[in-house]
């Protein structure tokens, strides 16, 4: 029999749980296996934390704990948000877990051993002050492709170029604050070039089947050429290098973390006490590996995991990677330095008992094909018009009435009638369309198809009033009850992938026990069978609620260790004078501003310094809006060298101060001054 393997993105156990984690991988995940398991699939649904990397070493320098404790805080954090929501794994492991250590550690031996790997001494960055390797994020330095002075060593995520550390202009370490110095040092490289063809070949073969914004970014890398990559790092927290005379050396964290999934299946079927059945779901042709994932996990689960699978040469490949797009909040991307975030334990704390309303939400909204947004108002209006008025509203008339007209016994039906008839076809259908849409994973609208049937329900109680009924037409009242109740049994049974909660009370109020879902059956409900006293199923959000949530966003963030990053950077070095008169500070006028297309981040200014008019593009999107900054004084470094960046050439930079929240404030002149005029 065929059987799934499902997994979603071990999360970095840096941080809680927000709401773009869940919409980006961990919801659409969790309703794909609630509905293959009640379909009574073979199905695994695996995930854990992501323990290891630089970030988390950096967290637990700037709190003055050590690692571990970091990682056990987020750990125990993330798994129980994760359960109180309703996220059902079969298993949640963590990667600092013995087991893991050794299947990664073999699985980089074996790799090893068959001399996949290159070895080679490279320079890196040394930071001679603290005596260590700058790996990643240790190092940070200006951009070279958008003049960004807080890019990491491994990545700018100001314009999201991917980058090394020696590509970083000007340096320094996180750690010194100092420049660092390159030292030679081995690593072992998996030759990704080696593997081009047949990771062409084997994406090609997905063509049909995979999203197309999968599909499309796995050639864009690919059309680059792929390239060496270093699977080890010198660091001292991660899986110990498991090679002789490599002290100081542990492997990369992207290639430790998807072996995760491996030994957290592992870890379970030794707790089921079937410690060999972890190969039927990786080893054997018949399962079908999915990755549920966050699109900036791309890369990695569809050309570098795949890759290392292939060069182990015992393991399948995910047969599918649904990744999805960003989530926004409020118009703005979510960001854990500036608290801009829905943290899960938050919600889950201020909403009690109100899982369902925000997997509703979520799962309507998700950034299945291009990037969305979540604004509190939206979640509002979705829970009060949609779940409030459209379900809750249909699924509380049915029952009620029977309780009134037939105290709560279903009634026998008189011979149907083509409205009757109509409405229960509607039946069918939502589950024949709910299948087709989980197994494309259009989670969207698969829910629509829920709702849909929420909504027929209500038309023909509208169409057909019972409520007008009864004195004179019992019999009629008693079918348009009966069929009424069907619907709402099957509604209970579609709806329990996506609000799962929700069906258990609907199940509750009609007095049976949950049903299975993979084929529509006719009649689950028999006449006199006795109802429970209906409650409400949702209750309508008021706007003090939502208010609340929405003030504490905007508040300023608070200087949490949870949230904030550390706010002071290091000193630079020493300058001199010298250089310090090197550089052409002036002031100017913004004549124009708009927004660089295909950009999040950048604006095009243009500039009247007094002398010239000259365009510079500048990393401020996120913090003004173009008609607002027209008519500004800047302090400009005019006699930046010119550079291209997205095509366009900017001829210097603008002078922002970043406040501690993040915020990127003009550096400007305090009383209206000539253009022209210079700053020293
Ligand atoms: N921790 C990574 C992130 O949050 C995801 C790791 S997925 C795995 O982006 F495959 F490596 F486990
Ligand atoms: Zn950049």
């Amino acid at each position: 029999m065929s059987r799934y393997l499902v997994t979603a993105a071990l999360p970095y156990a840096n941080g809680p749980i927000h709401i773009g984690h869940l919409a980006g991988c961990y919801l659409p995940a969790d309703i794909f296996v609630r509905y293959q398991k009640l379909c009574g699939k073979d199905i695994l649904f695996i995930c854990g934390s992501d323990e290891h990397g630089v970030p988390i070493t950096i967290k637990a320098r700037n709190e003055g704990i050590t690692p571990q404790q970091v990682v056990d805080k987020y750990h125990t954090l993330m798994k129980n948000a994760f359960a109180d929501f309703g996220i059902a794994f079969d298993h949640y492991s963590r990667t600092s877990a013995p087991l893991h250590h050794q299947t990664a550690a073999d699985f980089f031996k074996t790799l090893y051993d068959k001399n996949v790997f290159i070895e080679e001494v490279t320079q890196q960055y040394y930071d001679d002050e603290v005596n260590q390797f700058l790996a990643d994020r240790y190092i940070v330095g200006t951009c070279p492709v958008c003049a960004n002075t807080n890019a990491y060593g491994d990545q700018c995520e100001n314009c999201g170029t991917s980058l090394n550390p020696t590509d970083l202009i000007n340096p320094k370490s996180k750690l010194s604050g100092k420049a660092p110095v390159l030292r030679e040092t081995k690593n072992w490289f998996l030759p990704l070039d080696q593997y081009q063809e047949a990771l062409t070949k084997w994406i090609n073969s997905h063509e049909n089947d995979w999203k197309p914004t999968v599909y499309g970014q796995c050639f864009s890398w690919l059309n680059q050429g792929l390239q060496k990559r270093a699977m080890t790092r010198d660091l001292n927290w991660g899986v110990k290098v498991p090679i002789p005379n490599t002290d100081g050396k542990v492997l990369y964290v992207w290639f430790d973390a998807p072996i995760g999934y491996i030994s957290a299946t592992k870890e379970l079927m030794n707790l089921r006490n079937q410690p060999d059945a972890w190969k039927d779901y990786w080893q054997n042709a018949d399962t079908k590996l999915l990755h549920f994932i966050g699109k900036d996990n791309i890369v990695f689960h569809c050309l570098i995991f795949p890759a290392m699978l292939m060069a182990h040469q015992q393991f399948i490949l995910p047969q599918n990677v649904p990744a999805n797009e960003f989530l926004n909040l409020e118009g703005q991307k979510i960001s854990t330095s500036r608290n801009w975030a829905v943290w899960l334990h938050e919600y889950l704390s201020d909403f009690k008992n109100k899982q369902d309303e925000l997997r509703y939400v979520l799962c309507a909204i998700a950034p299945e094909t291009k990037d969305a947004d979540f604004s509190w108002k939206d979640f509002q209006a979705r829970v009060n018009n949609e779940l409030v008025a459209i379900l809750g509203n249909f699924v509380n008339r049915t029952l009620v009435l029977t309780h009134k007209f037939f105290d709560g016994k279903v009634p026998a039906t008189e011979p149907l009638q083509p409205i009757d008839e109509i409405a229960l076809q509607s039946i069918a259908y939502a589950y024949a369309e709910v299948s087709k849409k989980i197994n494309e994973f259009k989670f969207r609208d698969a829910l629509t198809e829920v709702m849909n049937l929420a909504r027929a329900g209500n038309k023909y109680l509208a169409d057909t009033e019972p409520w007008k009924l009864f004195k004179t037409d019992t019999g009629t009242v008693a079918t348009i009850l009966h069929t009424s109740l069907e619907i709402t049994a099957h509604l209970a049974v579609i709806c329990q992938p996506f609000l799962p909660n929700t069906a258990a009370k609907i199940f509750g109020m009609l007095n049976i026990n949950p049903l299975q879902l993979s084929t529509y059956n006719a009649n689950v409900i028999k006449v006199g069978h006795q109802l429970n006293q209906p409650g409400l199923l949702f209750e309508k959000i008021e706007d003090d609620a939502i208010q609340a949530q929405i003030d504490r966003l905007h508040a300023a963030p608070i200087a949490d260790s949870n949230h904030s990053q550390s706010a002071i950077n290091a000193l630079k070095p020493q300058t001199t004078f010298d250089d310090f008169t090197k550089m052409d500070l002036r002031i100017a006028t913004i004549t124009s501003a708009v927004a660089v297309p295909k950009t999040e981040k950048l604006l095009q200014l243009t500039l009247d310094t007094g002398n010239d008019t000259r365009t510079v593009v500048s990393g401020i999107a996120l913090h003004h809006k173009p008609e607002n900054i027209i008519g500004k004084q800047v302090v400009l470094l005019a006699n930046l060298a010119p550079r291209k960046i997205k095509g366009i050439e900017s001829h210097g930079m603008i002078l922002m101060a970043e406040d501690a929240d993040g915020s990127l404030k003009f550096v400007s002149t305090d009383v209206f001054t000539t253009n022209g005029s210079t700053v020293a």
